[in-house]
């Protein structure tokens, strides 16, 4: 459906570009998160898709029609491009009603997509319902909150149906509770509608819970691309790891051959620990670092505790934090931190010395060093989905 090829854009005056080589592919009436730490080139990105930056190189195609290609010298002017959009800075019209903010996008459709007034007025109140301004249709926009302005914005880009709907941080002023309502409404409307969604977030929690596939970007490039569970579980580098979710990650020297089950040792100042090789780089001898979630590991009783099992640590309990539906301990082997999430009614109080227990096939050796850490060297295509 929407397919970026090998962007480049480097803002006026900067030393280096902003976006260094990104591509990536968004089926039809898939939700894409791009998430990354601030100043990565999300919004950089998906304003070239909007056709509000001009790329320096590469190449925007949605479903057949090229809207960017640098090469062919095919630039399609923003408001050609027919597409739904919310911008961190979103602009709504304020010499209008809210109801005429969301209408107006119904009012310039092409000819061929025209719909009647009665039509028009039902869009409009099922979206302004859907961001939960119903009661507000008759007010100016500048007479609401900052939250009910951006609520307005995303109505207003949904109302058109557009064939693509691009997002940057569309509910980044709301209060948790709203936040997480529009969340599963948004997700709802976009899949009973269709609608291909590239939304921009830096919060992992949302796009864990909404997307698709997330495109994880780093300095520029893409770290990067799969399903949420795909980059949980079996993240390719280690800033993927660190970046989504909380995750122990230990350096180390890899002390063997992958065997035939995929599994090395890696010999950490916790001792060897086994665990699945999950990214090219990783050899004998070599740096590499074992990645390990703290919801995989589990606290033991040392008595009870089979001494023979791969990866258990004798550790002490620093301090457990009580988190409702679960619970977190620090624990300490020596001068390493381990973080285990348990049940919230573990028996064992700061100081009791304990076993903590993973098992090596929940653990992913990622290569380490300078040249690993790096996020150059990505492969040429990312293929979402
Ligand atoms: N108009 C501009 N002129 C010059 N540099 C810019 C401009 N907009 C962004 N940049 C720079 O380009 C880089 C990428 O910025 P971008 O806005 O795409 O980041 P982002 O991933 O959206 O970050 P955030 O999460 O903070 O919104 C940053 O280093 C930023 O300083
Ligand atoms: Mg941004």
């Amino acid at each position: 459906m929407l397919t970026i090829t090998d962007l480049y854009k480097t803002y006026r005056g900067a030393a280096s570009p902003a976006v260094r080589g990104v591509s990536f592919e968004v089926p039809r009436g898939a939700m894409v998160s791009l998430l990354g730490p601030s100043g990565c080139g999300k919004t950089t990105t998906l304003r070239c898709v909007a056709g509000l930056e001009t790329p320096d190189s590469g190449e925007i195609v949605l479903a057949d029609r090229v809207l960017d290609s640098v090469s062919r010298g095919v630039s399609v002017p923003v408001h050609r491009r027919g597409l739904g959009m919310v911008f961190q800075s979103y602009a709504i019209w304020p010499h209008m009603s809210v109801l005429d903010n969301v209408r107006f996008p119904l009012q310039t459709l092409p000819r061929s997509e025209q719909v009647s007034r009665a039509e028009q007025i039902r869009r409009v109140e099922e979206a302004l319902d859907l961001v939960q301004l119903g009661r507000f249709a008759g007010r100016r926009a500048t007479d609401l909150s900052g939250g009910q302005q951006q609520r307005l914005a995303l109505a207003r880009a949904l109302v058109g149906r557009p064939p693509l709907l691009l997002l940057d941080e569309p509910l980044s002023n709301l209060d948790a509770r709203l936040r997480d309502e529009m969340r599963f409404e948004l997700l709802r409307l976009q899949s009973e509608l269709g609608i291909t969604t590239v939304f921009v977030t830096h919060d992992q929690a949302e796009a864990l819970a909404l997307s698709d596939a997330i495109v994880l970007m780093n300095d520029g490039v893409i770290a990067q691309v799969g399903p949420p569970t795909e980059l949980y579980r079996r993240p390719a580098s280690r800033f993927v790891a660190s970046f989504i979710g909380r995750t122990n990650l230990w350096d180390g020297d890899v002390l063997d051959e992958p065997g035939v089950d995929g599994l090395v040792t890696v010999g950490t100042a916790l001792g060897p620990l086994r665990g699945v090789v999950g990214a090219d780089g990783v050899r004998r001898g070599g740096p590499a670092v074992l990645a390990c979630r703290p919801e995989q590991m589990a606290i033991e009783d040392i008595e009870t505790a089979d001494p023979r099992s791969p990866n258990a640590v004798e550790a002490v309990v620093k301090s457990s934090i009580f988190t409702g539906d679960a619970a977190e301990s620090v624990l300490e082997a020596g001068r390493v931190e381990l973080r285990v999430r348990h049940a919230p009614d573990n028996r064992h109080a700061p100081g009791d010395r304990v076993l903590v227990r993973f098992t090596p096939g929940d653990c992913i050796v990622l290569p380490s060093g300078a040249e690993a850490d790096s996020t150059d060297g990505v492969p040429e295509r990312e293929l979402v989905g």
